[in-house]
């Protein structure tokens, strides 16, 4: 299969920061999140992963996704999805009336087992019911692949292991498989290398990129995904994220960036920036922080 290096007509934003923003803060009340849901729908996100139906003695943090999930506004406009590591999380996802399933696991094994307590091969078998739950309703499954570019605690992770593992999920179901690079520690060249093995393999509009930005490279890594044809980004409003497995790992790219790298670019995303930056500044002043986005802070400055 040839490897396209045009950047995409359009592109997808997958926005994350309710559920990987959220799932490593402590004092975040249901009504802000709401809040911050509400505000990204106004803002034009039409994907938003809104929660996680994972162990509350795990990440306590999330425990909240049915209440959140049936309080945010509904329209045929906008996908919500939710993490589901199981057939536990799947039943409660859909009692929540969640549009999308997403199964995550990693490309490695020391990875896997601190984030859901199992190996690579027992995630598959798990997610098996899940798939199985989501077809009974018409509901998408998408498939994440946590440390492509590294892990905490093996170091390096091989390519192939990535495919493998990205091979194993399509297989199983999954409509698309984003990459994760959890701890965000890989450079453009990393990731060049990575999509040049999976696009011999799988089609580009079958994968997303995950990004966090520990080492400041994700708009980077990005901008060399995008110019490989891949058209699905994830994305947390102000950069909030954190796995709490993932030692280390702070905050993904921030949707603002992103948006502003694909105005740029000619890539219309249907969002509007600045309705997004106030989105990012209000859950940020319920969680005391500054946003972690340059171009929000520029935005939020030219305003003052
Ligand atoms: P376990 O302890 O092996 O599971 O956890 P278990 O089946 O033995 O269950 C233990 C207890 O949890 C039981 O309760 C279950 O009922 C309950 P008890 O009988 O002791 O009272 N339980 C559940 N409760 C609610 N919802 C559920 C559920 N499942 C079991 N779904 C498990 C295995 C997978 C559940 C656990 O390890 C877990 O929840 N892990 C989630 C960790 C997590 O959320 N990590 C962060 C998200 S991943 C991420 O951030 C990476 C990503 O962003 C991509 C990237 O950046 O790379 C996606
Ligand atoms: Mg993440």
């Amino acid at each position: 299969m040839a490897v396209p290096t045009t950047f995409p007509n359009s592109v997808r934003i997958v926005e994350v920061g309710a559920r990987d923003g959220l799932q490593n803060e402590k004092s975040v009340t249901t009504e802000d999140k709401v809040t911050l849901i509400n505000d990204l729908i106004d803002a034009g996100l039409k994907h938003i992963e809104g929660g996680a139906f994972v162990s509350p003695k795990w990440v306590p943090q999330m425990s909240d996704s049915s209440d959140v999930f049936a309080a945010v506004k509904r329209s045929d406009e906008v996908l919500f999805s939710a993490l589901t590591p199981n057939l536990k999380g799947a039943e409660l996802a859909l009692n929540a009336k969640v549009g999308e399933f997403a199964i995550f696991t990693a490309a490695s094994e020391a990875f896997t087992q601190k984030n859901i307590n199992c190996s690579i091969e027992q995630s598959i078998e798990r997610f098996r019911p899940v798939v199985e739950l989501a077809n009974q309703h018409g509901i998408k499954v998408r498939g994440y692949v946590s440390c492509v570019l590294g892990c905490p605690y093996q170091g390096p992770v091989s390519p192939e292991q990535v495919l493998d593992v990205c091979k194993q999920l399509l297989a199983l179901g999954c409509y698309e498989v984003s990459l994760g690079d959890t701890i965000g520690v890989g450079t453009a060249n990393e990731v060049e290398a990575l999509l040049s093995l999976l696009l011999e393999h799988i089609d580009a509009n079958q994968l997303a990129v995950h990004f966090h930005d520990t080492y400041g490279q994700a708009i980077s890594n990005i901008y060399a995904a995008l110019k490989m044809g891949i058209s699905t980004v994830d994305s947390a409003v102000a950069g909030l994220g954190g796995c709490p497995y993932a030692k280390g790992a702070s905050g993904n790219v921030a949707t603002e960036d992103v948006v502003y790298l694909l105005q740029k670019l000619g890539i219309d995303t249907g969002i509007d920036l600045k309705t997004l930056a106030r989105a990012g500044e209000r859950v940020c002043n319920a969680l005391g922080k500054k946003p972690q986005s340059k171009v929000a802070n520029a935005i939020l400055a030219s305003e003052e």
